[in-house]
């Protein structure tokens, strides 16, 4: 199981990431936007080394730029800070070609902007390290999200033993649960989501109940 944290907030960072649950952080130039944070290489150097001293094992970053050359450049730069970055680039002809590229360097990828059940085969041909299809808003379109991520899952079983089914886009822990118990085993998600995992008001009544019993209460 890999469960990323998909936030560029460094509080978030710091009341999640020492919680050991996590193999990693995911970040996106509108992630990195949320947290009021430009998408410079200047920026996110320092920002990502900082992550790099939690516990992680990885770290997803997005490289940037409607061209090949300067998603490769953003992308190299962006793997240039640590052995434990990811390059994360968006599912675009050209991003293809940024990948191919990529590789040739020895960078892992993440392709990302995933809706449709053909871009994991894609992702597949291309032999990136993951691919991240968005879970929430495949369903925000209407469509069928669970089915979608179940038959990128069969695609991938078929044609991409390197290729791993990140499953992005997530808004509940039970969405989370769900996928799980149906083979999924790598998501990413929102501190949100990681409050959601704590919350069950029974388990907070019962260690509520433990204190009060410790007490003497
Ligand atoms: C992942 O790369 C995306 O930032 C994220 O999962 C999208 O989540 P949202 O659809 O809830 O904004």
């Amino acid at each position: 199981l890999r469960l990323f944290l998909d936030t560029a907030d460094r509080d978030a960072w710091s009341r999640w990431l020492p919680t050991g649950l996590f193999h990693g952080v995911t970040t996106n130039p509108t992630i990195l936007a949320r947290s009021g944070l430009s998408c410079t290489i200047e920026t996110l150097t320092p920002l990502l080394r900082r992550c790099l001293d939690y516990p992680v094992a990885e770290i997803q970053a997005q490289c940037w730029g409607t061209e090949t050359d300067a998603l490769i450049e953003t992308g190299l730069a962006l793997a240039a800070i640590d052995p434990r970055m990811v390059v994360k680039v968006p599912i675009t002809e050209n991003g293809i070609r940024a990948v191919a590229r990529l590789h040739a360097h020895g960078v892992r990828t993440t392709l990302t902007a995933v809706y449709a059940v053909h871009q994991a085969v894609t992702a597949a041909a291309a032999g990136s390290d993951y691919v991240a299809p968005y879970f929430g808003r495949i369903g925000d379109s209407g469509r069928d999200a669970f089915a979608t991520i179940d038959a990128m899952r069969a695609v991938l079983r078929h044609a991409g033993d390197r290729t791993r089914l990140l499953v992005a886009s997530l808004r509940q822990a039970d969405d989370l649960a769900a996928l799980c118990a149906a083979g999924c085993d790598t998501f990413t998600f929102s501190p949100a989501v990681a409050e959601q995992l704590f919350a069950d008001p029974q388990t907070v009544e019962a260690a509520a109940t433990f204190e009060r019993m410790a007490a003497g209460l």
